[in-house]
């Protein structure tokens, strides 16, 4: 029985800073990081959102289209938490009307929970047949003012159903991954922040692909040869495509730069113009290939490679399913990416610095433009949510 993804979800906020303002505002190249990092715009939530609403916004078209009836699991995966006890899912377990008969909790492992999640998820269906679980990636990428990391910050979630025969994409049985105990990245509970050790982290999680990919050739017999296309965790496009350069040479494989833009580049499309999304920015990238790329990937083979600092790394690979185009959102995601606002670099500096309110109050947010769901205001210390949907 092929047990795998059977649908694929991608939301992103409504606005967005080109990285040309930011280089501006920063007295920097704009080419360091249009071609430097090989990003182009980062999303900015709205003070109205957050990983719950982007949560929900992922999953909104599976619940319209009637495909949460069977999902007796729901993992939410986040290192942007709202709560320390209660579970993000069960926000959107509610914003989405699902079935109390739901197994809900939430994970985290930096960008790499998704992929736990996804790992349990097929094992759950393994013994449930008949029935699926959401995966919900969620987060909200986030650098001091002026750090190295800002230019690639950005927010973005992605809501994936897996189930048994799956219309989109079989994943293999076979993994490699690696855990090792660094501190490249981290986030501190008292910070709303993320520190990095940036050029030690790109390092990191270079030898974290190199021994999953290791243990992942040892169990399938594959060679990197045997793969059409590949996904990265994407934390800034350069990066995915320095990973793969390595993993190549790592491997003796020679790859030309025609053949690497045939092997990447679908899959760097959407993140170029999201940003880092944290636990979603593979799946983000599985979205892209999907929707975008001109050749029918029915019964091709790509390889996946999830990255979480601190850190765990994991090689997979799945095989698309024949007929998965009928089956995507690819419209919904272009409207999407395409009808965002632009804003100012002093409309970014204010909405990075309205932050949620911590001292207890009362609080009604304004309303900016959302997805169907909104952060709508707190309330005796529980955070309040408001359907714009029917
Ligand atoms: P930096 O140190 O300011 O950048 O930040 P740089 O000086 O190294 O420049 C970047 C590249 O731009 C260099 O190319 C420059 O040569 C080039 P490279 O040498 O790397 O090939 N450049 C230019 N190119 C064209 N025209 C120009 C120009 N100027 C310079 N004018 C850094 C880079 C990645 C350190 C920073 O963005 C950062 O700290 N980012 C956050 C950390 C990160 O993303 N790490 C990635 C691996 S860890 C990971 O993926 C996990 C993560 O997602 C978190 C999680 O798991 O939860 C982050």
């Amino acid at each position: 029985m092929n047990i795998g993804i059977d649908k694929i979800s991608f939301y992103t906020s409504h606005y967005y800073v080109d990285l040309k303002t930011l280089a501006e505002a920063r007295s920097v190249d704009a080419d360091k990081y249009y071609v430097g990092i090989g990003q182009e715009k980062m999303g900015i939530p709205a003070p109205d959102e957050d990983v719950v609403t982007l949560g929900g916004s992922a999953a909104y078209p599976l619940m319209k289209d009637g495909e949460l009836d069977d999902v007796e699991l729901l993992l939410f995966a986040t290192e942007s938490g709202i709560d320390q006890s209660k579970s993000a899912g069960i926000y959107v377990h509610g914003l989405l009307e699902m079935s109390s008969r739901c197994r809900s909790v939430e994970l985290k492992q930096a960008c790499y929970s998704g992929t736990a999640g996804i790992q349990m998820a097929i094992g759950f269906v393994a013994r449930n047949p008949t029935k699926k679980a959401l995966v919900i990636c969620s987060d909200i990428a986030r650098y001091e003012l002026g750090s190295p990391g800002e230019a690639t910050q950005g927010c973005g979630s992605v809501a994936i159903l897996i189930s048994a025969n799956p219309r989109i994409m079989a994943i293999d049985p076979e993994s490699g991954y690696y855990t090792e105990d660094v501190m490249d990245f981290w986030r501190p509970n008292y910070r709303s922040e993320a520190l990095v050790d940036g050029k030690y982290s790109t390092m990191v999680y270079i030898h974290a692909l190199l021994e999953s990919w290791k243990q992942y050739a040892e169990l399938s017999g594959r060679a990197l040869t045997d793969f059409d296309r590949f996904c990265y965790h994407i934390p800034f496009t350069k990066m995915a495509e320095k990973a793969h350069k390595k993993l190549c040479r790592k491997c003796k494989v020679e790859t030309s730069a025609e053949q690497m833009q045939l092997l990447l580049d679908e899959s760097l499309r959407y993140s170029r113009k999201t940003g880092n999304c944290y636990s979603g920015s593979m799946y983000v990238g599985l979205t892209s290939l999907l929707d975008t790329a001109d050749e029918d990937l029915a019964n091709k083979r790509v390889g996946l490679y999830s990255y979480g600092s601190g850190c765990v790394g994991e090689f997979f690979s799945g095989v698309v399913q024949p007929g998965y185009r009928e089956h995507l959102y690819t419209d919904q995601h272009r409207n999407m990416l395409e009808n965002r606002s632009e804003l100012t670099y002093q409309q970014y500096e204010d909405i990075y610095n309205y932050g949620v309110p911590t001292d207890g109050g009362e609080y009604v947010f304004p309303q900016y433009k959302t997805g169907p769901f909104r952060f709508s205001g707190i309330s005796q210390h529980k955070r309040e949510y408001e359907s714009l949907v029917d």
